[in-house]
């Protein structure tokens, strides 16, 4: 698509200013896959921050708030502690910063595995705090009845399948799913309970590639593929990976460009420059204007370099 952003002047009295460009929706995203081909694949990235949303979304369809803000922002060493408050503040901030794309919000670890209800209240809270479209929710099967619930109450779902990074406890790692023929079935088998539930995506995460492309044969709804295939429906990685942030990441993250490197390299010149008192420079400083000499107060004159 264009990076171009044309005005939408089509105002509404609840948003009375014009807005760059008009928001896709779920349903736009879903009505990509016509009988199981998706033309146009769903760019997805992470984003936590209104900065990054503002330069992520010209070139995404959906923008995904992950609970991988857990080691990415917060240093965490899994996703586990993330709280519903984290993800509504960094939610509401990525939808401040975007005007385009779907915004998807995490649904943090204990925050809807009890009961549909529980989901319920969650993901309504989840979408009032934020003004995010839609929720994301780990797990297959068992999360069918609770994806169902919130569909028919009106809160599109993202499903996520394959590893699971909230049941790390479970899983014991963070190595690529479906090795077995039986983990390999439960893996497709759970794309299809979710697809019938009604979620419009599903996160396909860390599997063997013929799981991901049974699995998006196999459903109605946009594959997302992360460690899958690029036969899914669409793809999706976390922002902070694929700018090179991190030296350690996993085997399915492409790298774009070498940010960690920029920052060091900038913070190093930074220092240097302070350090030798070469910043700020001239350009850097606020001075007197040579016409306004007599509204200086005395005492400051000498400093600037005016005695008079
Ligand atoms: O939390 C996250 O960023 C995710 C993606 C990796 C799919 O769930």
């Amino acid at each position: 698509m264009s990076t171009t952003f044309k005005l939408d002047t089509s105002t509404s009295r609840a948003n009375p200013r014009p807005q760059p460009m008009r928001r896709l929706s779920v349903p736009k995203i879903q009505g990509r896959k016509v009988d199981g081909v998706t033309a146009e694949p769903v760019v997805m990235l992470t984003a936590y921050t209104a900065r990054t949303a503002q330069l992520l979304d010209a070139h995404c369809d959906m923008l995904l708030v992950g609970d991988s803000l857990a080691q990415v922002i917060y240093g965490l060493d899994s996703t586990i502690p993330v709280t519903l408050e984290m993800m509504c503040n960094h939610g509401a901030a990525v939808v401040r910063g975007s005007y385009h794309s779907v915004v998807v919000v995490d649904m943090p670890f204990g925050s809807y595995e009890a009961s549909p209800e529980k989901a319920y209240e969650s993901a309504a809270h989840i979408l009032k705090e934020t003004g995010a479209a839609a929720v994301k929710l780990e797990g297959g099967e068992v999360m069918a009845e609770t994806v169902a619930f919130l569909v028919q109450r009106g809160i599109p779902v993202v499903g996520h399948v394959g590893l699971t990074p909230q049941a790390i406890n479970v899983l014991g790692g963070y190595a690529a799913r479906g090795r077995s023929d039986a983990e390999a079935k439960k893996i497709v088998g759970d794309a299809v309970a979710l697809d019938q539930a009604g979620a419009f995506a599903i996160v396909l995460e860390g599997v063997l590639e013929p799981i991901a492309i049974e699995a998006t044969k196999a459903v109605k709804a946009i594959t997302i593929g992360i460690g899958a295939s690029a036969q899914c429906d669409g793809q999706v990685l976390v922002t902070e990976d694929m700018l090179g942030m991190f030296d350690r990441t996993a085997r399915f993250v492409k790298r774009y460009h070498n940010i960690a490197e920029q920052i060091d390299q900038a913070a190093q010149q930074y220092a240097g420059e302070v350090r030798e008192r070469s910043f700020p420079g001239p350009d850097q400083l606020y001075q007197p204007k040579n016409s306004d000499i007599s509204l200086i107060p005395p005492i400051l004159r000498s400093a600037c370099g005016n005695g008079q």
